[in-house]
């Protein structure tokens, strides 16, 4: 056990010194030929393809005294963290920019490490974005990130194997299963569903879809009551479980993360996919064997539940020790403006956080679903923001991981789940 947590410390450390070796190295070579100011950020290596093919290079071009130095980090978004909070916390962080996931505006900000942005944007200015983006960067009623996009869970289906089959695309959990079975009976497919089941903060995301379609919750950020001990928690468990069970998901979903479920998918193996839209370029991109074969919608339920997609999304707050924080904020204004999240957009599929690209004339041109995406958005559910979110999301994801991969019963890694979580909650009232 010992010998993990330092293997893990360690890896951590080498990945953290790998980071800030590679700032010095790229700072002193900017000392040295005496140029512009440069912005350091930090970002998953999965997102940083749009940032440098184009919204950079335009930035810089505008802004000749200023240079954006993308550093990237690992894919999942609890390393990311990681990265960010251990940088924080040695003091004189590296980071000018942050890119900050929606769920971790509270922690950031209740330790300080933020600039209230609050004073900088009109209301109006404010009101052109979906209002749950924005909500993901208030702390205590102050501002302290700006969403540069959005993100919200989307089912995708094969929508050819299902005409094929004369079926529609499943409502609820129980008919997933059914058509599933009746797919791969048929010699359709290989596989049905495929989802995020690794430990990481993937799992949490498809989790409260989940536990919302089967009626429950995790924390209720009001009362910091906790759901996790509760029927309809363990009922959701038990329908992951089964797609394991009856062979409609391949055991190996509980180490996958986005990118390998992307890659089953689009390969033609399975029928479904849980994951955010991000993946509809990429498995529509000329050489995909699904190509022109997918559609999509919300996140299915129970019978009498609606559907729940769990609200993502990346915003750009400013380190509070960065010595550029009026560079910052120009970088801020540009990347989140209109134009900068189109061309974004047009690029990569992410979803907008400003609510009139979901229908702009070229955004639809290219995306027909995105009218379709601005209502999965506004009914999309939050994970709990509060300030302990980090380690009440490792507390599910551990025991939710042991759940699922038999290590232990879903009772008992709930119950120990719920227990941990109101233990951390009340220590930190
Ligand atoms: C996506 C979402 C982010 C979420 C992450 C989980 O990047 O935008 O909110 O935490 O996936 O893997």
């Amino acid at each position: 056990m010992l010998e993990k947590i330092l293997q893990k410390l360690k890896s951590r450390l080498g990945m953290f010194l790998a980071v800030l070796l590679s700032i010095i190295l790229f700072s002193i070579s900017q000392a040295l030929s005496q140029q512009p100011v440069v912005l350091n950020m930090l970002i998953t290596a999965l997102d940083a393809p749009p940032w440098k093919q184009g919204i950079i290079k335009d930035f810089e071009t505008k802004n000749p005294g200023i240079r954006i130095n993308l550093i990237e980090g690992p894919n999942a978004a609890n390393l990311l963290e990681d990265l960010y909070t251990s940088a924080f916390i040695l003091g004189d962080s590296p980071y000018d920019l942050v890119n900050m996931d929606v769920i971790w505006t509270p922690k950031f900000a209740a330790a300080g490490w933020l600039l209230d942005l609050g004073d900088r944007l009109t209301k109006e200015e404010l009101a052109a974005f979906s209002p749950k983006d924005v909500e993901g960067g208030r702390y205590e009623g102050k501002l302290y990130r700006i969403p540069m996009r959005s993100d919200v869970g989307v089912f995708y289906y094969r929508e050819d194997l299902l005409k094929q089959a004369g079926y529609q695309p499943p409502d609820t959990f129980g008919d997933l299963l059914k058509i599933s079975k009746s797919l791969k009976e048929q010699g359709k497919i290989n596989w049905g569903y495929v989802w995020q089941g690794r430990q990481y903060e993937g799992l949490a995301a498809m989790f409260v879809e989940v536990l919302e379609g089967f009626g429950g919750f995790w924390v209720n950020p009001a009362t910091l009551e906790v759901g996790l001990d509760k029927p309809e928690t363990l009922k959701a468990i038990a329908f992951l479980k089964d797609t394991i069970q009856e062979g409609i998901s391949p055991g190996g979903v509980t180490t996958y993360q986005e990118e390998e479920t992307r890659r089953f998918f689009q390969s033609g193996e399975a029928a479904f996919l849980r994951s955010w839209p991000y993946v509809w370029p990429l498995a529509n991109s000329e050489d995909s064997p699904i190509k022109g074969k997918i559609g999509i919608k919300p996140m299915l339920s129970t019978p009498g539940n609606s559907g729940g997609a769990c609200l993502g999304g990346w915003g750009l707050g400013i380190a509070k020790s960065s010595k550029h924080p009026k560079e910052a904020w120009k970088a801020i204004q540009y990347f989140t403006s209109e134009q900068a999240q189109r061309q974004f957009i047009l690029d990569a599929g992410f979803v907008p956080s400003r609510r009139s690209l979901f229908t702009d004339p070229k955004i639809v041109s290219k995306y027909p679903h995105y009218p379709k995406l601005l209502e999965i958005v506004d009914r999309a559910v939050l994970r709990p923001p509060i300030a302990q979110y980090a380690q009440t999301s490792d507390i599910l994801q551990r025991y939710l991981s042991a759940a699922l991969t038999n290590r232990m019963t879903p009772e008992t890694a709930m119950q120990a789940a719920a227990s941990e979580t109101r233990r951390l909650l009340a220590g930190g009232k």
